[in-house]
């Protein structure tokens, strides 16, 4: 025997990829330093699995792949917390501040400046992480304060959370608390997303975190980026912390993340004396708005631990801590016009047209009223005085009519039954709240196609901006998107405005984008329902263009992160023939994509299989360790198939196979197969 026991090899490699695979989210996650790329990402995610499926005996606590998979919830449970969550008092003048330290020193009786430590006020939602021997065995929300929801599920599929503190010797118990929330570039995707999927948008990333938070289903929560800040504790076992200070920064040293610097200014400040904290107050102020997050203000804390608790709680709220909230970013403005524009997909969307106004620093003219519902909900009508602000610190919304400043003459505003480009009767799918175009060749829809074609996600023509698109189109110079590709330098030439040098760019800008990969030209033929993500699943099964447009349905079906909706939508395109011939024009055009990722190769190479039946793992585990291990998944029973892998309950495949004379094995044949 070698000194190496195969048992100890497998164990030793298990342990090895959960700590890597942690330390990459880690980095990723809370150091915001990555340090590998999405692709050997997944290819160490796979081998994890694949080993986690093989020998089930596995140490899989802590393992990356623990936050995904659990099934959905009918209902989340309710659980006390063993210390109650408080809630702080709120103030929203730095006034309030010398105030509160004031209040501190007199309680403490004292007239030497108290330390302080100054940090963000986050605007998510608090949560509770319980660890047990370094184990996340536990979350919850804060609920009334004494009884929150058990969202365990959810939170673990959290990667900036660490499923195991980086601790040699735990506490036996650290409940620590904190704040979950999503970034604004994340809410503005998410919301991009419902958009496109004519699902209702999130107000601000308070509510899409809220929202997302209290899915039952945790593949939704996954799939959506939340974060979190932690910054208080409840019990604590087996350490002993002085002051605040101290107790965060072992928060950091646990692989949680704290609030860290932004352009060199520490986010979590420790001061002495009132007038340093109103100079934090005022410094935040000052750079709030380039936070990838929001916040609405400042928290306040006495650092010493043992004042703290000198200074106690009253009315559920700590009498050592206070918040001073910054003052919403709104504005008054009148709205002078109520436009209803057609998107890419044909879905008509409402825009208020404002008279400008300046919010956050920025001048705003548009707010998008995104749907009917929103629309009647808000009843904005044109003369109306409106509320405004900046959604996520972004996207201008209106908050509320000034009804008390309506005009006697102003009328509800009525969506048109016809769209404003094609003047094509609007439909409206029984499921959806958006009224869409469906006319294939309605200017708007045709123009908004190849904005998002030319898109920087896509095929990133980066001269070609939405002004040059819209003169291309309406001179007739490019109509679909593999004109692009012909245009002649007289031809932007002619276009007003067009000088040599700027023809020049936007023809060596066009040339560049055809250096490009499949996933990105997949993405910007624009399926719906076909965002980024889904293009690169597309991309890396299919591998090149000529497989990608001969896709079966049934072989659509065997992705599993592709639903049968999205597999519907891809199937509707490709099985037109508009859509086939466009694709091929275009490859015609000299694109030259990159060479598509290798496929893994393994013992089950060259050969094919199909699941039935229940089996000891997971589907989607089953299909992983088939691909993981070099096999290829096929949608059906054919003569083609080279095994069908049988579990229990298995339906009519079996007959079939049997008739086709396809073989069939178990599970436990499989992994042997794999071997
Ligand atoms: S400390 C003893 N620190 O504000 C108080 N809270 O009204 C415990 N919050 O529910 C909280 N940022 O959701 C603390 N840096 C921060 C915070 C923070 C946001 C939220 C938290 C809490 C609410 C208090």
């Amino acid at each position: 025997m070698a000194a190496k026991s195969p048992k100890s090899s497998v164990e030793s490699r298990h342990r090895e990829l959960k700590e890597l695979l942690s330390k990459y989210d880690h980095a990723y996650f809370v150091l915001d330093q990555p340090l590998i790329g999405d692709f050997e990402y997944d290819q160490l995610f796979q081998e994890l699995r694949g080993l986690e499926d093989v020998h089930p005996g596995l140490d899989r606590r802590g393992s990356p792949t623990q936050r995904v998979g659990a099934p959905p919830l009918e209902q989340f449970v309710k659980a006390p917390h063993r210390l109650p969550m408080l809630s702080l008092t709120n103030s929203y003048s730095p006034e309030d501040l010398v105030e509160f330290d004031a209040r501190v020193r007199k309680v403490l009786n004292t007239e030497n400046p108290v330390e302080y430590l100054c940090e963000l006020k986050f605007d998510g939602l608090a949560l509770e992480l319980i660890y047990e021997n370094g184990e996340l065995t536990r979350a919850l929300t804060r609920g009334d304060g004494t009884l929150g929801e058990d969202v365990t599920q959810n939170v673990k599929t959290i990667r900036a959370i660490p499923l195991t503190l980086l601790d040699a010797r735990p506490p036996s118990l650290a409940e620590i608390r904190g704040e979950a929330l999503m970034f604004k570039k994340d809410f503005v995707k998410l919301n991009e997303t419902q958009d496109e999927l004519g699902h209702s948008v999130f107000a601000n990333p308070r509510n899409a975190a809220a929202g997302t938070l209290r899915q039952l289903d945790p593949s939704i929560v996954a799939g959506r980026t939340l974060r979190f800040f932690a910054y208080s504790s409840g019990v604590i076992e087996d350490r002993d912390f002085k002051t605040q200070d101290e107790l965060e920064s072992q928060f950091a040293a646990w692989g949680l993340p704290v609030a860290g610097e932004i352009g060199g200014m520490h986010l979590r400040r420790k001061v002495a004396g009132a007038d340093a904290i109103v100079e934090f107050y005022h410094d935040i102020e000052k750079i709030r708005h380039d936070l990838p997050f929001e916040i609405d203000g400042i928290v306040v804390k006495v650092d010493s631990l043992r004042l703290q608790n000198d200074l106690g709680i009253v009315a559920r709220s700590p009498r050592w801590a206070t918040a001073a909230k910054y003052k919403p970013q709104q504005a008054e403005t009148l709205v002078e016009n109520i436009v209803v524009q057609v998107g890419r997909t044909g879905a008509l969307t409402p825009v208020a047209i404002m008279a400008p106004v300046k919010v956050g620093g920025v001048t705003v003219t548009n707010a998008t009223l995104h749907n009917i519902e929103e629309l009647e909900r808000k009843d904005v009508r044109v003369g109306d005085t409106v509320l405004i602000h900046r959604a996520g610190d972004v996207i201008p919304e209106i908050i509320s009519v000034k009804t008390e400043k309506r005009p006697a003459t102003a009328q509800p505003f009525r969506m048109p039954d016809h769209c404003p480009a094609c003047e094509q009767p609007v439909t409206k799918q029984p499921e959806e709240v958006v009224l869409r175009c469906v006319n294939p060749l309605c200017p708007a829809v045709m123009k908004e196609s190849l904005k998002h074609f030319v898109g920087r996600r896509a095929m990133n023509v980066d001269k070609v901006g939405d002004r040059l698109i819209e003169a291309l189109f309406d001179a007739g110079l490019v109509r679909r998107y593999s004109d692009l590709y012909q245009l002649k330098k007289d031809q932007i030439l002619s276009l007003e405005r067009q000088g040599d040098k700027s023809a020049d760019n936007i023809l060596a800008s066009i040339e560049r984008s055809k250096k490009t990969s499949l996933a990105r030209l997949i993405f910007a033929m624009g399926i719906r329902m076909v965002g980024e993500q889904t293009a690169k699943l597309l991309a890396d099964h299919f591998g090149t263009p000529e497989k990608f447009l001969e896709a079966s349905d049934e072989e659509l079906l065997t992705i599993p992160e592709i639903g049968p909706k999205v597999a519907e939508n891809i199937r509707l395109s490709l099985s037109n023939e508009k859509f086939q011939a466009e694709f091929k024009r275009l490859l015609k055009s000299g694109l030259e994509l990159e060479a598509p990722r290798r496929k893994t190769e393994g013992p089950l190479s060259g050969l094919s299989f199909l699941v039935t039946g229940t089996l000891p793992v997971k589907r989607d585990h089953a299909h992983e360790f088939i691909e993981g291990h070099g096999g290829k998944l096929l949608g059906s029973v054919s003569s083609k198939l080279s095994y069908l892998v049988v579990g229990d309950d298995p339906g009519s495949k079996v007959d079939k196979a049997r008739n086709l004379g396809v073989k069939m094995i178990s599970w436990d044949e499989l992994q042997a197969l794999a071997r």
